[in-house]
C-alpha cells in the first residue's frame, strides 16, 4: 500500500485589512472585547473589485502549492476543495478552480465540513494516494465570509469572528515510504447542526420564504451561532480527537513538534494547548491576524509556519479542527 505526503503548500488572503476598529464603526463592538473573547485584532476582506472570490483565492493559493511542489498543474490528478462559502450554490468550487487553472478533465469534488473542511479533505486525498488511483491531489480550504455576513449590531456575536483567505495543499503518493500522513481521524454529531448553521437560502427555506420575513428577525441568510456551546464542545472534541490520532501511532503528547488547530478562537487553542501541556513553541496560532477562516485557516496556518522555518523534516505535526454540523477531525503527520 502507498503513503501520502504534503509535497506543497501556499497561502493567499486578500490586500484589505479589517481591524477591530473598523468593524466598531459599523456596529457596537470594540477592540477590547473582541481581543479579549477571541484574540482577533484583524482579519482580511475582500474589496469589491480587487478580483478576488472563494475560487479565485482558491486559485492563487494552489499555484503557489504545486510550484513548491515542482510540479505543474497538468501533473494534478485530482481536486478537493473544502469551503462553507462557494461562489455559486451550485456546482461547487471546484470545477471552477479546474477551469480557472485550465487543467485537463480531472475529477474535482467539493467537500462542506466546514471548520473540519481541509481535515475531512486531507483524509479523502489520503485514500485515494493509498489505493494507488492518484499520484498527486490538490487540496484546497478558502472562504469568502465576508460577502455573507450581518455586519450591523444585531450579527456581531459572529461577524467579528470571520476572515477571508485560502490555503491549499498538494498532497503527493510519499515515494519514501517513510513518515508523511501518518493517519486521518474524522468525526460527527448531527444532534448540534443548528447550534452553528445557516440554514437558507435552501430547499427548506427557500427564496420566497425569505422575502417575506421581518427584516427585525433571525434572518436566515446569516449564520447563527451558540457560542458558548460551540466553545464547551470544542475544546472537548479537539482534544478527543488529537488524542485519538496519537494513541493509533502509539505517540504521546510529548511526541508532538508541532500542533496546528483550526484557527476557531484563541482562547480555545489556548484552552486546548493548557489542557495537552504544550509550550508556545509547540503550537501554532495566527487567527490575530487571519481570523477564523474556516476550511482555510489549517493551510494558512500550516504555509506560515512552514514559511517560517517552524516545520522541519521529521517532526511530528498534529492538525485539528472541530466546527459546524458538528464535525471535527485529526492529521496525524511525519513532516
Ligand atoms: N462586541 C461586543 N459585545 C458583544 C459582541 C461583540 N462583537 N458579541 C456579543 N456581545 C455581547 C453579547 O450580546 C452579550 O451581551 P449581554 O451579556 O448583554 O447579553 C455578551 O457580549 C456576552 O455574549 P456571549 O455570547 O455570552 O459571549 P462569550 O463570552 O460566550 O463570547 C464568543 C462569545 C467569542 C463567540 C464565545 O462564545 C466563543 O468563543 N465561542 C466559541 C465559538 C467559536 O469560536 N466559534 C468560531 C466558529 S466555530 C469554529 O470555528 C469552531
Amino acid at each position: 500500500m502507498f503513503t501520502s505526503k504534503i509535497s506543497g503548500l501556499g497561502s493567499y488572503v486578500p490586500e484589505n485589512v479589517v481591524t477591530n476598529d473598523d468593524l466598531s464603526k459599523l456596529m457596537d463592538t470594540n477592540d477590547a472585547w473582541i481581543q479579549e473573547r477571541t484574540g482577533i485584532k484583524e482579519r482580511r476582506h475582500i474589496k469589491k473589485g480587487d478580483g478576488n472570490s472563494t475560487s479565485i483565492m482558491g486559485v492563487k493559493a494552489s499555484k503557489i502549492a504545486i510550484e513548491r511542489a515542482g510540479l505543474t498543474k497538468d501533473d494534478i490528478d485530482m481536486i478537493i476543495f473544502a469551503t462553507l462559502s462557494p461562489d455559486m450554490y451550485f456546482p461547487g468550487g471546484g470545477v471552477e478552480v479546474q477551469e480557472l487553472m485550465g487543467m485537463g478533465t480531472i475529477p474535482a469534488l467539493d467537500v462542506r465540513n466546514q471548520c473540519s473542511g481541509f481535515i475531512y479533505s486531507l483524509s479523502v486525498a489520503d485514500q485515494f494516494i493509498k489505493t494507488g488511483m492518484y499520484k498527486h491531489i490538490l487540496v484546497i480550504g478558502s472562504e469568502n465570509h465576508s460577502g455573507g455576513l450581518d455586519f450591523t449590531t444585531r450579527g456581531r456575536g459572529v461577524s467579528v469572528i470571520f476572515g477571508d483567505g485560502a490555503g491549499a495543499v498538494v498532497v503527493s503518493r510519499n515515494d519514501n515510504a517513510k513518515g508523511g500522513i501518518l493517519s486521518t481521524h474524522l468525526h460527527s454529531e448531527g444532534k448540534h447542526k443548528n447550534e452553528l448553521a445557516l440554514s437558507g437560502p435552501s430547499t427548506s427555506c427557500w427564496v420566497p420564504e425569505i422575502i417575506d420575513k421581518n427584516p427585525q428577525e433571525d434572518i436566515p441568510y446569516y449564520p447563527v451561532m451558540n457560542g458558548p456551546f460551540v466553545f464547551k464542545n470544542a475544546i472537548v472534541r479537539f482534544t478527543e480527537v488529537i488524542k485519538e490520532g496519537l494513541d493509533a501511532n502509539n505517540l504521546e503528547v510529548s511526541d508532538i513538534d508541532m500542533l496546528i488547530p483550526h484557527q476557531a478562537n484563541l482562547r480555545i487553542s489556548q484552552f486546548i494547548q493548557q489542557k495537552l501541556k504544550l509550550p508556545d513553541s509547540n503550537v501554532f496560532n495566527n487567527i490575530q491576524k487571519y481570523g477564523n477562516t474556516t476550511a482555510a485557516s489549517i493551510p494558512i496556518a500550516l504555509t506560515e509556519a512552514w514559511e517560517k522555518g517552524q516545520l522541519k523534516e521529521g517532526d511530528l505535526l498534529v492538525l485539528a479542527a472541530f466546527g459546524s454540523g458538528f464535525t471535527w477531525g485529526s492529521a496525524i503527520i511525519r513532516w
